[in-house]
């Protein structure tokens, strides 16, 4: 009788091919290694393929996802302003669900009956990738080994690899735990651990620190056309190109770090440091171009939908009927969400240059102190007098209970 399938979501770190093994022995699986291009970089992806079969699993998929995590996922985040507990940019919780999918596209299209993953059981990730596979294919058996074999740290899995002769990585130890993709890098755990603690120099890959950035401003336009990013300085890019061009620029000038001790859906507070240069900026520019061309109700309800929108995506809770309905309300408001907005970049600081837009709300006549046909000033005594209304009334309560 054939062995049956798991997808694993395999990195060839350490962590994974332990589990390779682990799998085998413990479940008699035959493993389909799955990994996701989602822009790790290629020291990452070189030589994967090799690595994943001498480990023991019979065929590996290497996806390349990025336009798809871009287009699909990263670019619908952006419109709708999402910021998770107002710092972070959600890096590492937007792959997740693709991830997932992918995992249950390959699953389905082998005929595999489970899926496992190397996500820790105290960690959000877990949460992500599990949330997919239910609601893509509830069928789909998940083995999650770091909930249940008796590792307790990588010297564990180091052993175990000794032991069973899995060939594995022989990179340094890393003082923390890091994860990086085409829109950002996080690191935590280890050394990072204590909150009192700065982070070494060292540590960061994307961004200088902006003490070191040049001493000359950048000038950087960026266009959008209905809340999508399509150009830099004139110069036209797909949506992929365009990050990554974002990502050199905003680097290069100590934009995008972040240290934030954030709240982690199993109840935890955890600290982590992120780095998100483009898209530091992208998010900058594309709130620049809606406060100039969203009126005001709108601006307002989208930022109630932002804060939402961001906890949906940190809980992992992607592929639900609520994110659904909650594109449907952005994708409307970014109708008008076209123009330019010309920045300057300074140290870690982005500053604001200018900004055009055909559909603009802004009216210099209107703004103006000058006199204009469209707005009589004298109107406005009486929106003081109905929309004070309540004021006024509890004033004249209080006085008379005083008097009393
Ligand atoms: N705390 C961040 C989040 O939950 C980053 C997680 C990083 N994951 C990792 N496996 N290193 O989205």
């Amino acid at each position: 009788m054939a062995k049956e399938k798991v997808v694993l979501a395999y990195s060839g770190g350490l962590d994974t091919s332990v589990i390779v093994k682990w799998l085998q022995e413990e479940y008699g699986y035959d493993i389909v290694a799955v990994t996701a291009d989602v822009g790790q970089g290629s020291s990452e992806l070189e030589g994967l393929e090799e690595k994943a079969i001498k480990t023991g699993a019979s065929e590996i998929y290497i996806e390349d996802i990025r336009e798809e995590l871009v287009t699909d996922y990263i670019i619908p985040m952006v419109q709708s302003g999402a910021v998770y507990e107002g710092k972070y940019l959600l890096g590492t919780a937007i792959a997740r669900p693709l991830i997932g999918k992918k995992l249950v596209e390959i699953a389905e299209k082998v005929g595999a009956t489970a899926i496992a993953h190397g996500a820790t059981g105290k960690g959000n990730d877990q949460v992500r990738f599990e949330f997919a596979v239910k609601a893509l294919n509830p069928h789909l058996k998940i083995i999650a080994p770091w909930r249940e074999w008796d590792f307790k740290s990588r010297s564990d899995c180091i052993n175990y690899a000794y032991e069973k002769q899995i060939p594995i990585p022989v990179t340094a130890e890393k003082p923390y735990s890091i994860d990086r993709n085409l829109w950002h890098i996080s690191f935590e755990g280890g050394i990072l651990e204590d909150p009192a603690r700065e982070p070494d120099k060292e540590m960061f890959r994307l961004t200088c620190a902006p003490e070191d950035a040049p001493d000359d401003p950048e000038i950087l336009s960026i266009s959008f056309e209905k809340g999508v990013p399509y150009a830099l300085n004139g110069k036209k890019y797909g949506p992929l190109e365009l990050i990554l061009e974002l990502n050199r620029i905003a680097g290069k000038h100590g934009i995008g770090r972040i240290d934030l001790v954030e709240n982690r859906l199993l109840g935890m507070k955890s600290r982590g440091i992120y780095e998100t240069p483009g898209g530091t900026i992208l998010m900058f520019a594309h709130r620049e171009l809606e406060q100039y061309t969203l009126d005001r109700e709108t601006y307002h309800y989208k930022e109630t939908i932002a804060l939402k929108y961001a906890e949906l995506i940190y809980y992992g809770l992607w592929f639900t009927p609520l994110r659904e309905a909650l594109d449907g309300f952005i994708r409307t408001t970014q109708e008008t969400v076209t123009g330019t907005i010309d920045l300057k970049l300074y140290k870690g600081n982005i500053i604001v240059k200018g900004r055009t837009s055909p559909y603009t709300l802004y009216n210099p006549d209107m703004a103006t102190f000058e006199a204009d046909e469209l707005f009589d000033q004298k109107d406005a005594q009486g929106f003081i007098n109905l929309y004070g209304l309540p004021l006024t009334v509890k004033a004249l309560m209080d006085k008379k209970k005083a008097m009393n």
